[in-house]
């Protein structure tokens, strides 16, 4: 199938190169998106090779259907729960690969009526799964201006949080904030452009809401955690991140789990050294961004940091 939608996979190749495909091998995309890694994963398995997808984007289910192919399945629902699916599918510790895009699709922040925009306006949702209840605008006008604070500063790094907090709810209780316009020109006129010279002053807080709205960082860690109970000895997880708040969870699940440094010394009874080794093991394999020339190309991927490890038992 030709892949034509928006959504511009980031280190295509270099991820194909470091999943490292086995022909019969089985793999999971943990975050189908629009398709882009999936569908090059599958040229690179042969025919007895399986690729498993998920997405919890509806959108995402409904493209899934255009790929015909016995190899591919689509599984619509929460990547935190990826040894529940691995687990239906008797497939735990037979898995050879496994990649992670993280963020939002392209079509998913073009599309106003998503509502993840802070240049376009449409209804204030940020929902990836639009099955989901809590959309942005119901949750800033039943919460409490200290919970606003929270979440802007532990999930945007906003300077501004408690402005931009107090704003908000004073804004709500006059008149209630539906469109991410209206939100974004309330942010605009509490900062000044100068205060914020590299971007525009809404970028940390819609970050920061979208965060919350879909659980990201939980579901990152519960992701990261299941990976290695069902991964295969030998296998290749890839991880692409966009922020520093997503890099630092990967970098530090790297760090704990890596093969050097989970090597304890401690002296025995008979006064020996003796290494202790924690039951699973990472192996740190790479740390990528993209080549200047897909910066170029596609300058959502400037942010992207790919992270390889591999599973050595
Ligand atoms: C950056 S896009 C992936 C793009 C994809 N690699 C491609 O090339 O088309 C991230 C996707 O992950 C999905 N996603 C994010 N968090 C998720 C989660 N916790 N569970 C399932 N899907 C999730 C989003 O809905 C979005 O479609």
């Amino acid at each position: 199938m030709k892949n034509n939608n928006k959504h511009n996979p980031v280190m295509l190749n270099e991820t194909i190169e470091y999943l490292n495909i086995q022909k019969n091998g089985i793999y999971f995309d943990a975050t189908f998106g629009y398709g882009g890694h999936s569908l090059n994963i599958l040229q690179h398995l042969g025919k007895m090779g399986k690729l498993y997808a998920i997405d919890k984007d509806p959108f995402s289910q409904k493209y899934s259907q255009k790929i015909y192919d016995q190899r591919f399945h689509f599984i619509y629902g929460n990547f935190s729960k990826i040894y529940y699916y691995a687990k239906k599918l008797d497939i735990i510790k037979k898995i050879n690969g496994i990649i992670i895009d993280l963020g939002i699709s392209s079509p998913q922040i073009d599309n106003p009526d998503r509502g993840f925009s802070f240049m376009k306006d449409g209804p204030l949702d940020m929902r990836m799964n639009t099955n989901d209840t809590l959309t942005a605008s119901k949750w800033l006008l039943k919460t409490k201006k200290k919970n606003i604070i929270d979440v802007l500063k532990n999930y945007g790094e906003e300077r501004y949080a408690k402005k931009i907090a107090e704003a908000i709810v004073k804004r709500n209780k006059i008149n209630p904030i539906l469109r991410t316009l209206d939100l974004s020109k309330l942010i605009s006129n509490v900062i000044s452009k100068k205060q914020y010279r590299n971007h525009h002053p809404a970028t940390k807080s819609f970050q920061a809401i979208r965060i919350f709205i879909n659980n990201e960082l939980e579901e990152i860690n519960q992701l990261l955690n299941n990976v290695l109970h069902i991964l295969s000895p030998g296998a290749r997880l890839l991880i692409i991140s966009f922020h520093s708040l997503e890099d630092r969870i990967i970098k530090n699940f790297l760090n704990q789990h890596s093969y050097k440094k989970n090597i304890s010394s401690h002296f025995n009874i008979t006064g020996k050294t003796e290494h202790k080794k924690n039951i699973i093991q990472i192996k740190k394999i790479n740390k990528i961004t993209p080549t200047k020339n897909e910066i170029n190309q596609n300058k959502r991927s400037r942010s992207a940091i790919l992270r390889i490890a591999e599973i050595i038992s």
